[in-house]
């Protein structure tokens, strides 16, 4: 009889069932050794189509293709054994229609198996929403900002500063909740705002530079860590990796140089 004991991975039913209990914690995630490492502490990981500017060094997150989306969440399966895992479905993949949707979430769900798949969109993305849950597909939902929008917003502006643009982020985060999403992003928008939706929809709420007032929390783990250039002023540091990768290539190199590496208990010894 095999002693491993099989850690049962979280759902999106057990994501669903925190809203307004104990936070939910989350990160991205798109390779094996981080989502292993961020596995331990966070609820789910999301393996987000931010991997396209922070890994590929993209100028947005528009060209980033099914393909690369479906080998990062394989990556994120084989490194995380507990938290649930979501896949973004990226831009160009779903807004067609409901029938165009489904065809890619479900080749994301089959090829990575992947618990859930997140889509940008509020109220016009509401029938989608519902057409995937009703077939299936658990969906995360994100409001606020949708960076897939960039060249329609004009910059990855925060959201929601003027209170007449409220009534209308309220509405499309009221819709995905309605149409079935488990939980919903919501991306830069101001405090009030984001409390006012968490208070008002049955799906909890997943803030990024959203406030505290959200029912869980989510960055961009390289921004936390401070191994990406420039980040949003919502970010907080939890780390600063790019000084230690830095000091560590330096280190490295000076003693290349120096004939000092491999020093002779890193040299093979020869059988005689
Ligand atoms: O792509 C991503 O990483 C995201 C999060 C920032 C929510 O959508």
């Amino acid at each position: 009889m095999s002693s491993q004991v099989r850690i049962r991975r979280l759902t999106a039913l057990d994501i669903r069932g925190r809203k307004g209990g104990e936070p939910i914690v989350s990160l991205t995630a798109y390779t094996a050794p981080l989502a292993a490492l961020a596995d331990r502490h966070c609820d789910f990981l999301l393996v987000g189509d931010s991997l396209g500017m922070v890994v590929h060094g993209l100028d947005s997150t528009v060209p980033v293709t099914l393909e690369m989306m479906i080998l990062h969440g394989q990556a994120a399966m084989r490194g995380a054994q507990r938290a649930l895992i979501v896949v973004d479905m990226p831009f160009g993949s779903y807004e067609e229609s409901p029938q165009q949707a489904f065809r890619n979430a479900a080749r994301i769900m089959q090829e990575t198996g992947c618990g859930a798949v997140k889509l940008e969109g509020g109220g016009r993305m509401a029938p989608t929403i519902r057409f995937l849950v009703e077939r299936g597909i658990p969906v995360m939902a994100h409001v606020g900002l949708t960076p897939q929008a960039v060249n329609v917003l004009g910059g990855f502006k925060a959201q929601g500063r003027e209170r007449a643009e409220w009534p209308a982020i309220i509405a499309d985060a009221e819709a995905v909740a309605a149409a079935g999403a488990f939980a919903v992003v919501l991306e830069a928008v101001a405090e009030p705002l984001a409390a006012e939706i968490t208070g008002r929809i049955a799906a909890p709420t997943i803030g990024i530079g959203a406030s505290a007032a959200c029912d869980g929390q989510i960055l961009v783990l390289d921004d936390m860590l401070g191994l990406t250039g420039r980040v949003p002023k919502f970010v907080k540091l939890f780390g600063n990796l790019t000084e230690n990768v830095d000091k560590a290539v330096a280190d490295y190199a000076a003693e290349v140089r120096a004939r000092r590496f491999p020093g002779p208990a890193q040299v093979y010894a020869v059988k005689d």
